[in-house]
């Protein structure tokens, strides 16, 4: 099958919906999502959207906490960008529909509601517009109910990107061709229910897959978050940058049957504390934030105590505080904990740290726009230099809101100057392969191999011996799996395990290039800083012709 549209999205989103939902004023927009279109990291987002409305809060200081948490790499243009216009895009949120939890019933001055904000490390004010503690399930509900009733907007569920396609791509018989005048002209997309690859032209193509926590062990991410959009665009020579910076989240769940839940760093902006098995709190040793220091401190912290005593978790005590407000405020996580057994109004969660956000991505410029002309890329997907070396909590669903605006902006811009006629004919894709896999025990073997050697190599503390380990590791493995690929039928699974591997060494060669320790790429054989790597990490493949 072959479909063309003016607009193709990858990924559904905060980003990849409200790309689509201004796009489709002006054209007809295809949206192609690998499960079901409520399947995003945005989902699962809890604590919420930075944003300042506090009367005590003000942009400069947001924009000072933002460069603070950043480590010297943010891009300052981008951060007032971001922040200045965060408060008119959560407004058009609530305009929609999405009922963010509101502190009083009546109106301020100028007749806006005013919301109940929470707070988070890093930031020195509430400024965390929320919705209890699903905040992303808020957003993602809308979102996507108004994209199923769009009649411009058609959603493709259970369809996965396999690669994109370029001008001059033979992406399937191994030759990426892309030079400096191709442009992105759609993608392949394998159909899961078909198991045929289908075939997506567009004038205009935008990567919002999210980010890519699968590559490692432990990861408070859903399943989808396998780094697509990063490996596709690298595929076809787009610019990748900083992807050593991986931030692990410092509180996620730790119990034998709980998968990927996290325990909001809210929970600690309401008095939550960090506590040994003996109780004892321990931050007071590592920041003069204690508890709401930055995500990189308090991770690092945590795996230090847990180095230190040998034990397997450390605790999060929120029991102090008042049951029926804990229950109120995070309803979600005190009846996840429940489930377990753990009644958090009474007793300390066991909590470890977890890869939660990618801060790296594909290059983009202030508008979204890739490297390769006609590809976009916003989201967790995309690195804008909003987040330098670590991300502040809760700027990601500020950026994939602001992002996909400006990026649709632009992007409408470009497709009303395509020249129609000139446009390329798209080649079918090829079926090389075409004999199903009788190995399947290497997909999940490798799949295993590189999630454990990421999370033993290539996590919270780094060395370069345990790079260079996982550096040869991976190599090898990305050799298995070429050679797989061209010789079997492409499947979701194989599919996500080249991408996690490209992701993985993408990752390697970005924390082996930075000699210094910044953010959150932390070397014991360079702990400071360098004034000469205070620059991003950018990878390209070279071109073949
Ligand atoms: C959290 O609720 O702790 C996650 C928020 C974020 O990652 O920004």
């Amino acid at each position: 099958m072959a479909i063309k549209t003016d607009f193709l999205i990858i990924g559904s989103g905060i980003a990849g919906i409200t790309f689509a939902l201004r796009a489709a004023e002006f054209g007809d927009v295809v949206m192609v999502t690998k499960k079901e279109a409520m399947d995003s990291s945005t989902n699962k987002a809890q604590g919420g959207i930075a944003s300042v409305f506090g009367n005590l809060d003000s942009f400069e200081h947001h924009i000072n906490d933002t460069i603070s948490s950043g480590d010297g790499l943010c891009s300052r243009d981008v951060v007032e960008m971001v922040i200045k216009d965060g408060p008119e895009r959560i407004r058009e949120l609530m305009e929609l529909g999405v009922a963010f939890n509101i502190q009083k019933k009546e109106t301020s001055q100028n007749g806006q509601p005013v919301f109940d904000l929470g707070r988070e490390g890093g930031h020195s004010h509430n400024r965390i517009v929320h919705a209890h503690d699903m905040t992303g399930k808020a957003v993602e509900e809308v979102l996507v109910n108004r994209a199923r009733k769009h009649d411009r907007i058609t959603l493709f569920e259970n369809h996965i990107a396999v690669d994109l396609i370029t001008h001059s791509t033979r992406i399937k018989s191994g030759l990426v061709t892309t030079t400096h005048e191709d442009f992105c002209c759609g993608a392949y997309v394998l159909n899961r229910e078909t198991r045929t690859i289908e075939t997506f032209s567009a004038d205009i193509t935008l990567l919002a897959s999210g980010g890519a926590g699968k590559v490692y062990l432990y990861t408070s991410n859903p399943d989808i978050a396998t780094g697509d959009g990063i490996a596709m665009a690298y595929r076809v020579g787009a610019t990748v940058a900083n992807l050593e910076f991986v931030q692990f989240h410092p509180t996620c769940l730790y119990h034998p049957d709980a998968k990927n839940f996290l325990i909001s760093e809210a929970v600690r902006g309401e008095g939550g504390i960090l506590i040994d098995e003996n109780g004892h709190p321990f931050m007071e040793k590592y920041d003069p934030r204690k508890d709401l220091a930055c995500r990189d401190v308090v991770a690092r912290a945590i795996d230090t105590e847990l180095k230190k005593s040998g034990n397997d978790a450390a605790f999060l005590d929120i029991s102090h505080k008042d049951s029926e407000f804990i229950k109120k405020r995070f309803p979600n996580i005190y009846q996840k904990c429940l489930s377990y057994g753990i009644d958090m109004t009474k007793e300390p969660i066991p909590v470890v740290p977890a890869a939660h956000y990618m801060c790296g991505g594909v290059a983009t410029d202030m508008c979204g726009r890739t490297d390769i002309p006609r590809l976009y890329a916003v989201g967790e997907t995309a690195c804008t230099g909003l987040h330098g070396a670590n991300r502040l909590a809760s700027n990601s669903l500020l950026e994939a809101l602001v992002y996909s605006h400006r990026a649709a902006k632009q992007a409408i811009d470009d497709f009303q100057k395509t020249d129609k006629q000139s446009l390329p004919g798209v080649p079918d894709w090829d079926e090389v392969g075409s004999t199903d896999s009788d190995e399947l025990i290497m997909v999940a073997h490798n799949w295993d191999e590189i999630r454990r050697l990421m999370w033993n190599y290539v996590g919270i503390v780094r060395s370069d011996k345990r790079l260079e380990r996982a550096q040869r590791r991976i190599e090898i493995i990305n050799k298995e799996i070429k050679d797989y690929y061209w010789n079997f039928k492409v499947s979701p699974d194989l599919i996500e395990l080249r991408n996690i591997a490209v992701v993985a060494e993408l990752i390697i060669k970005c924390a082996m290039h930075r000699k210094e320790s910044r953010g959150l790429h932390y070397n014991i054989q360079y702990p400071g800083h360098d004034t000469h790597w205070e620059k991003d990490t950018l990878l390209r493949r070279p071109f073949i012709s």
